[in-house]
C-alpha cells in the first residue's frame, strides 16, 4: 500500500510540479498595524521546488506584483519565510500599515491561492488592555494627565469602516 502511494505520489509530482494546498479558500488574516504577517501558502508537497512563483496585491481593482518583484511600498519589506522548506511559498510582510489591506494571491503555475488581509489600527486592543491591565501601586508616572481618554469616536469609526 505505501509503495503505491509513494508511485502515485512520484508520478504526480512530474505531470503537476507543485499543487497548492487548499487553493479554492480564500483565508482571511487580521492584523495590526506595525505589525509583521507571514500569509500562508504551500504546495501539498512541501519538498516540492516550484517553478514561476508571484506574489500581487489587489486593491481597488489594481493589481500590483510584490513577489519577487518588489514594487511600490513593498519594496524590502517582503521576504519568503520557507525554512528549508522549498514547497513553502508563505510570504512575510513586514511593519504593516493601512495601505496593506487588501487581497494577497500567491501564483504557481497555473495554480493560485487568495487570503484577504484585514490591518487594524492598535488604538483598539490598547483600550481592552488598559481595562484588564493592573498597574503596580508603587510605580507611579510623574505625568498624571498627560495620556489622553481613549479616542472612542475614531474606534466606532474604524469598525464602521469595516
Ligand atoms: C511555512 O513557513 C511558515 C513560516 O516559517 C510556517 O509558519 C508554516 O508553518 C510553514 N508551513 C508548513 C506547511 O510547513
Amino acid at each position: 500500500m505505501m509503495k503505491c502511494l509513494y508511485l502515485v505520489s512520484v508520478v504526480f509530482h512530474v505531470a503537476a510540479g507543485c499543487e497548492l494546498v487548499k487553493k479554492t479558500a480564500v483565508e482571511e488574516v487580521t492584523v495590526f498595524t506595525g505589525e509583521s504577517v507571514v500569509l500562508p501558502c504551500v504546495c501539498t508537497d512541501i519538498q516540492n521546488k516550484p517553478q514561476g512563483l508571484k506574489w500581487a496585491f489587489y486593491r481597488n481593482n489594481h493589481a500590483q506584483e510584490i513577489y519577487p518583484k518588489q514594487t511600490g511600498h513593498y519594496r524590502n519589506r517582503v521576504k519568503l519565510v520557507s525554512n528549508n522548506s522549498p514547497g513553502n511559498l508563505s510570504l512575510l510582510i513586514s511593519h504593516l500599515t493601512e495601505e496593506d489591506q487588501g487581497n494577497y494571491r500567491c501564483f504557481v503555475q497555473a495554480d493560485s491561492r487568495d487570503l484577504r488581509l484585514s490591518v487594524k489600527g492598535r488604538r483598539k486592543i490598547s483600550t481592552h488592555w488598559r481595562k484588564t491591565d493592573t498597574k503596580p501601586p508603587s510605580k507611579k508616572p510623574q505625568s498624571k494627565t498627560t495620556h489622553s481618554p481613549p479616542a472612542s469616536s475614531s474606534t466606532t469609526l474604524e469598525q464602521e469602516r469595516t
